[in-house]
C-alpha cells in the first residue's frame, strides 16, 4: 500500500492527507500528555476510545445543525475529517471551576459558576497556551469580531448538547475546550467545528460520586485513565462492552 503523506503529528493524533482535496485522515493515537507535554504516558486503547467518542459526539452535534469536520470514521483509529484552516485559539467553555480558573481566581473546584464562562487561549506550545482576552484576538487579526461572535455562539451550543448528553448518563460536564476552523464553499467561508471533543478535551465528573473520568484521571494519577473512559462509553452505549452478544455475526473494524 502507498504511503499516505503526514501532513502534521501532535501530541495526541496525528493528521494525513485524505483521499480527496480539502480531506485529511485523523489518527487517534494512544499517547497522553498533560502540562503542555511535561508528563507523557501511552495509554493503551485511548486512541480507540477517542475516536469513537469524538465520532458519536460530532455525529450528535451534526444532526443539531452544529456544523463539524467530521465526515465518517475509516477504522477503529482513524476518521475521514474536512481540511480546514484551524483559528489559532482553544476555546473553553466552563461550567463548574475546576483546573486553571479554580486556582487563578481561588474557587474551590465543582464550585458552579454563575453562568457559562467562556475562555480563549492562544494556541502556542511553547508559551503554554496562554489565556487571551477578546481585545488581543482583535488586535492580532486571530479571529474578527464576527468569528468571535460565531464562535462563542457555537461553544454555547456544544455546551447545552454535550450537557444534556452527559447529564442523561450521569456524568456533569463541568468544563471542556474545542478548536473551531475555516472551511470555504467556493467564496462562501463558514466557521466548523473541528479537532476532537473526547475525556481527553472534557472535564467529566460523575453526577452522584464525584468521580473524576477524564484526562484529570492521568494528570492527578487517580487511576486507570483507559479504564475511566471507556465507563463514559459503556454509559453513552458508545462501545458495546458488557452489551449481550449480537444474534448474528457484527464487522467490527
Ligand atoms: N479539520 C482539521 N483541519 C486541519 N487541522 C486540524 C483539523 N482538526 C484538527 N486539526 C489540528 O490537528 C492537530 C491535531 O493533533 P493534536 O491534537 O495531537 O495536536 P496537539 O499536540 O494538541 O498540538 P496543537 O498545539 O497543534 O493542537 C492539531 O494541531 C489541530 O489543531
Ligand atoms: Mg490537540
Amino acid at each position: 500500500m502507498a504511503r499516505r503523506k503526514l501532513i502534521y503529528e501532535g501530541k495526541a493524533k496525528i493528521l494525513y492527507e485524505g483521499p480527496e482535496p480539502g480531506t485529511l485522515v485523523q489518527y487517534f493515537k494512544d499517547d497522553a500528555t498533560a502540562f503542555n507535554a511535561e508528563k507523557k504516558a501511552v495509554i493503551e486503547g485511548k486512541g480507540v476510545l477517542n475516536n469513537r467518542l469524538s465520532e458519536f459526539f460530532m455525529t450528535g452535534l451534526m444532526q443539531i445543525g452544529v456544523p463539524t469536520h467530521f465526515i465518517k470514521r475509516l477504522n477503529m483509529r482513524e476518521q475521514l475529517i474536512r481540511q480546514v484552516e484551524i483559528i489559532p485559539l482553544e476555546v473553553i467553555v466552563r461550567n463548574f471551576a475546576a483546573g486553571t480558573i479554580a486556582k487563578r481566581l481561588g474557587l474551590e473546584e465543582g464550585t458552579p459558576l454563575p453562568r457559562p464562562i467562556i475562555e480563549f487561549c492562544y494556541k502556542d506550545d511553547a508559551l503554554g497556551d496562554p489565556l487571551v482576552s477578546e481585545e488581543h484576538i482583535a488586535a492580532f487579526g486571530w479571529a474578527s469580531q464576527q468569528d468571535l461572535d460565531d464562535m462563542v455562539s457555537m461553544a454555547l451550543r456544544v455546551n447545552d448538547f454535550m450537557s444534556g448528553l452527559m447529564l442523561a448518563v450521569g456524568i456533569r460536564l463541568v468544563d471542556f475546550k474545542i478548536e473551531i476552523g475555516r472551511a470555504w464553499d467556493n467564496d462562501f467561508m463558514r466557521l466548523i467545528l473541528a479537532d476532537e471533543i473526547s475525556p481527553d478535551s472534557c472535564r467529566l465528573w460523575d453526577i452522584e460520586t464525584g468521580q473524576k473520568l477524564d484526562k484529570d484521571v492521568f494528570r492527578r494519577d487517580l487511576g486507570d485513565l483507559a479504564d475511566a473512559y471507556t465507563e463514559v462509553a459503556r454509559r453513552l452505549g458508545v462501545l458495546p462492552t458488557n452489551a449481550p452478544a449480537p444474534s448474528k455475526p457484527t464487522l467490527i473494524n
